[in-house]
């Protein structure tokens, strides 16, 4: 295209015309200095680096005479600016790109004329912006209507008078530079936006992380104190780790929200983390408990929800229900309160079947494991006595998941 543009340049006789048009167009996208008769010319990426120096406007200029073409590239190099100059429509639509920051386009042309290219240019997303002069001799209310309709924002009379055309470029040329200016703002403010909301994104993730490594290090913690009980009365972390997990799937089994699965989940293997305050003596005795001793053995439940239950948090506090009510019975004759039926929180009544199916099914110092099924008989008499039917239903309905449970999180 820049061939194009020098051909047509060299072309002219006027020697002041043609070579500051040849000079700024080698200058313009070329890895050349710019000529030291033009210092002011920058080059593109001397531009770039600083936008603080008034740029060198481009005007493409279009005409099909050579003459008006030569007359206007000149006034407009005396002004100070780039000039582009294309003989026809055809040529101009080459040459077009939003470099360009102003358009003189003669009206009259043989084979596209200025009306077709005024709206070829509007029609171009890059371009649809760039101010357009029409230079005309029409007088005519309706080409300038029509001209108008096409996209030329301004009309300048042949023969050009040098004032008028100054007048009327530096106007839309300021206008140009309002338009740039608002593009950068724009642009600007959108890298903003974008770079902000990564940075949101970001921190929202890192957040999520940090919430999620807090929950993971308060379940370990809870689960480690949960077994330094369980150990104390010679159970198994595996106990509570079973319990916790079949108590979660009675909870969902019984129609939960998802929420309070977790919970139950969660706070379940705190159920006799009051085994802490018994003394050594009754909890470890290997003979049977005397009345007494079961009255110091049966405060590990009103112990374990003392621990937990001035504590603000969802999972302690539910920790602590299950503490004082996992050893209650549906019909009334559990402990520590002897509360029967739906009085009994469904955390505790859960926990309960949860709790003495494993006990059941495990191995302890004082006892072998009970098969399944002899573990089964022994929970089917407890139904609508220890257990809550509903419970103790849904503790059947979903048996293969403990089954499966018990295989995962064997004693080793
Ligand atoms: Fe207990
Ligand atoms: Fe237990």
């Amino acid at each position: 295209m820049r061939n194009v543009i020098i051909q047509l340049a060299a072309s002219l006789d006027d020697k002041i015309t043609a070579e500051p048009v040849r000079r700024q167009l080698m200058n313009n996208g070329s890895n050349m200095p710019p000529a030291p008769s033009s210092p002011e010319a920058p080059t593109p990426s001397a531009a770039d680096a600083d936008q603080t120096r008034p740029k060198v406007k481009r005007i493409l200029v279009v005409d099909d005479e050579r003459v008006n073409l030569k007359v206007l590239s000149g006034f407009l190099q005396a002004f100070g600016h780039e000039v582009l100059a294309a003989d026809s429509g055809f040529r101009a639509l080459e040459m077009l790109d939003d470099s360009i920051d102003l358009i003189l386009l003669d009206i009259m042309m043989p084979e596209m004329d200025g009306f077709t290219v005024a709206q070829a240019v509007r029609e171009t997303p890059e371009t649809a912006q760039t101010p357009i002069i029409m230079v005309t001799a029409l007088s005519d209310r309706q080409d300038k209507l029509r001209a108008v309709q096409a996209g030329a924002n301004d009309f300048i009379s042949k023969p050009i008078d040098k004032t008028e055309l100054k007048v009327r470029t530096e106007s839309l040329l300021r206008m140009k530079a309002s338009q740039d200016e608002l593009k950068h703002y724009q642009q600007q403010l959108e890298n903003m936006v974008k770079a902000r909301t990564e940075a949101l994104r970001r921190a929202m993730q890192n957040l999520a992380e940090s919430q999620a490594n807090i929950l993971k290090a308060h379940i370990e913690t809870i689960l480690i104190l949960s077994s330094a009980a369980e150990y104390k009365d010679n159970e198994t972390a595996q106990h509570i780790k079973r319990m916790s997990w079949m108590a979660s799937i009675l909870a969902e089994e019984l129609g939960m929200p998802q929420s309070e699965v977790e919970l139950v989940h969660r706070a379940s293997p705190m159920h006799d983390i009051g085994k802490i305050g018994v003394p050594d003596a009754i909890l470890l005795k290997p003979g049977k408990l005397t009345p007494e001793e079961w009255v110091v053995m049966r405060e590990h439940t009103t112990i374990g929800s003392r621990i937990l239950e001035n504590s603000t948090s969802d999972l302690l506090q539910a920790g602590s229900i299950i503490a004082m009510t996992h050893h209650e019975k549906w019909d009334g004759s559990g402990y520590p309160k002897g509360l029967a039926g739906e009085d009994i929180p469904l955390y505790g009544r859960i926990s309960a079947v949860a709790d003495v199916f494993d006990a059941l099914t495990s191995k302890r110092p004082y006892k072998e494991a009970f098969s399944n099924e002899v573990a089964l008989d022994i929970m089917a008499k407890g139904r609508g006595s220890h257990f809550d039917p509903a419970v103790y239903d849904a503790f059947l309905r979903r048996f293969e998941d403990f089954r499966s449970i018990q295989q995962q999180l064997a004693d080793t």
